[in-house]
């Protein structure tokens, strides 16, 4: 195992009808004035966003809105909020919805205090060295941003997607009540689970020995995934198969489950490349991405990808043939991405072959090492085009 340092210092509330008591939350962290971020529309629909204004009145904290942060959230919508959030001496933001919302709202709260481009943070031009806190009352179990350290943002202009990360933009409270992720259509819960999976994914394929501890924890939150989400699919309202997802959709990325290993992170940057052009879901992206790169790198430790196979997928060792053993497991991950609804294919995620030496261009430019396996260029383009042509 790898030395490590974990600082998780959010705090965590989770539960029914928890959403009342969010003004309670922004008080004891010190907010006065609040910035309620929310996105396109189904907070507002669900009265999610009326209830979070009725707390914050009840505590005496006033109060801004601002809407419409779109999936895939642009830094268009960044430059407003923090444009507001200084006309109106916010000191508090509070992002209502899923990681886009909470993503914009780091980004709001970093590049309010900072006498710059709050792009300078994700072009890696500058280090955050100070932000606004950040709550969060969560709305969809997937991206994990209620939990970590991180922020994704797209530039509209070229429609660049790139992520930022510093223990300063962890949230200091989240509100998790499952039961407002029970309005998701199914397909956005699918996608929702598929990120979750990928966070633990990107953590378990590991060249760090000696880990059991971590890879016991990745394998309870997969196995847990595995169980709870055909339950939601078949029954949206079913309240503790919905509990059961967000928390794995928290602990699948605070990185408890990642600590003390090297981590791989290349099947997120090469997804993003996809969400980036084609605005598709993140986590339907990785439905295609992720299966494919497992069968583009799986003979770098075939053991490993058998460890997953049978631990986490159930599959027989085949002691003969351990790369078969790698590759049922490999199989059985997109049938499973496939029976929950996620598309697993270009055509299924509606994108193009023909763009791929554009998306292995972009790529490039994160210049990204994956920690499990480092990719070439050529690889990258193979990567994507196993996932053109992916069939279960
Ligand atoms: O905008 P509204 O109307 O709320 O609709 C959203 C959106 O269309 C809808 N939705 C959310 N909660 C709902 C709901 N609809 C009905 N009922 C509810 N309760 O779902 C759609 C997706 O919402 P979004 O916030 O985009 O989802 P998600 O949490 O998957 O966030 C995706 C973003 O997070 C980034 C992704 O790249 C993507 O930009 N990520 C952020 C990470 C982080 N900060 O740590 C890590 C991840 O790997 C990921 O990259
Ligand atoms: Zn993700």
């Amino acid at each position: 195992m790898n030395n490590f340092q974990f600082y998780s210092p959010t705090e965590f509330v989770f539960g029914k009808d928890t959403e009342n008591e969010c003004g309670k939350y922004v008080k004891k962290y010190g907010g006065t004035k609040v910035l309620i971020h929310y996105g396109s529309g189904s907070a507002v629909r669900s009265g999610l966003v009326d209830r979070v204004k009725a707390s914050l009145d009840n505590e005496g904290v006033d109060y801004v809105l601002h809407g419409g942060v779109l999936p895939n959230p642009r830094d268009t919508k960044v430059y407003e909020g923090i444009e507001l959030c200084r006309k109106e001496n916010v000191d508090f933001i509070l992002a209502v919805g899923g990681g886009s919302s909470i993503d914009s709202s780091k980004s709001i709260a970093v590049g309010t205090l900072y006498d710059g481009d709050f792009w300078d943070f994700y072009s890696g031009k500058s280090n955050i060295e100070k932000a606004l806190p950040v709550g969060t009352v969560l709305t969809i179990a997937a991206a994990g941003s209620e939990g970590s350290n991180s922020a994704v943002i797209t530039k509209e202009d070229g429609m660049i997607k790139r992520g930022m990360g510093s223990d300063l933009i962890r949230p200091k409270f989240s509100i998790l009540n499952p039961e407002l992720t029970q309005t998701l259509p199914p397909y956005q819960t699918a996608s929702g689970a598929t990120d979750i999976m990928a966070h633990v994914f990107e953590r378990y394929f590991t060249n760090t020995t000696e880990v059991e501890i971590t890879d016991r924890l990745c394998e309870a939150v997969l196995l847990t995934m595995i169980k709870e989400v055909p339950r939601v699919i078949a029954d949206p309202d079913n309240y503790q198969a919905r509990a059961n997802i967000m928390w794995a959709g928290m602990v699948a990325h605070n990185n408890i489950v990642g600590v003390g290993r090297d981590q791989d992170w290349n099947s997120h940057g090469i997804e993003h490349e996809l969400s980036g052009l084609y605005d598709c879901a993140h986590g339907a992206g990785l439905a295609v991405i992720m299966p494919a790169w497992m069968d583009f790198v799986y003979k770098h430790n075939p053991m490993r990808f058998a460890q997953m196979a049978v631990r986490i997928w159930g599959c027989e060792m085949n002691f003969e043939n351990v790369d078969a053993t790698a590759v049922e497991g490999i199989h059985r991950f997109r049938s499973f991405l496939k029976s929950i609804g996620m598309p697993i294919n270009f055509e299924e995620l509606g994108a193009k072959e023909e763009d791929i030496p554009v998306l292995v261009e972009k790529f490039g430019l994160q210049n990204r090492t994956g920690g499990f396996v480092a990719l070439s260029s050529d690889d990258v383009a193979e990567i994507y085009r196993i996932a053109a042509h992916a069939e279960c």
